[in-house]
């Protein structure tokens, strides 16, 4: 039911922009923290392409996930500036985090928006600029968002 709305509203917000798929999966991955394989042939006959033409564009993209994410979502930026400034480093350190306390969901990202900033990390919903893997242990550790 709550899937059902939050995929209905999804569709009429998004379903008739030109190239629509991406956006449609976005903001259902956003709405619902994944995208549930029973939404996939709501979308594709919503679009007008074929079951296998959605789930060939979800298991495409790493972003998109089918079950839902452990914990919070951390991401780690991986685009050039936060690469020049040590991420590859911290995604690193981060994996090993994780899989030693097991109750988050790491993600790559690509760029963002605070390159200046950089290296960048998306920790929940919040942003937070400079990251270095003893801040970011704090994070994973405290943060409680
Ligand atoms: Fe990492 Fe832009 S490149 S925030």
């Amino acid at each position: 039911p709550r899937q059902q709305q939050a995929l209905s509203a999804v569709l009429a917000e998004r379903g008739a922009l030109p190239g629509a798929l991406l956006p449609v999966l976005h903001g259902v991955q956003d709405a619902l923290g994944h995208i549930p394989p029973a939404a996939l042939p709501v979308i594709a006959r919503a679009l007008h392409l074929s079951r296998a033409e959605v789930h060939g564009v979800v298991t495409y993209y790493h972003h998109f996930r089918t079950t839902p994410p452990r914990g919070r979502v951390v991401q780690i930026c991986r685009a050039e500036a936060c690469r020049s400034m040590g991420a590859e480093a911290l995604m690193a350190h981060a994996q090993s985090a994780i899989d030693a306390h097991g109750c988050d969901t790491l993600e790559a990202a690509y760029c963002l928006g605070l390159c200046a900033q950089s290296p960048a990390v998306m920790v929940g919903d919040r942003l937070h600029a400079r990251m270095t893997p003893a801040k970011l242990d704090a994070l994973l550790v405290s943060d409680p968002s």
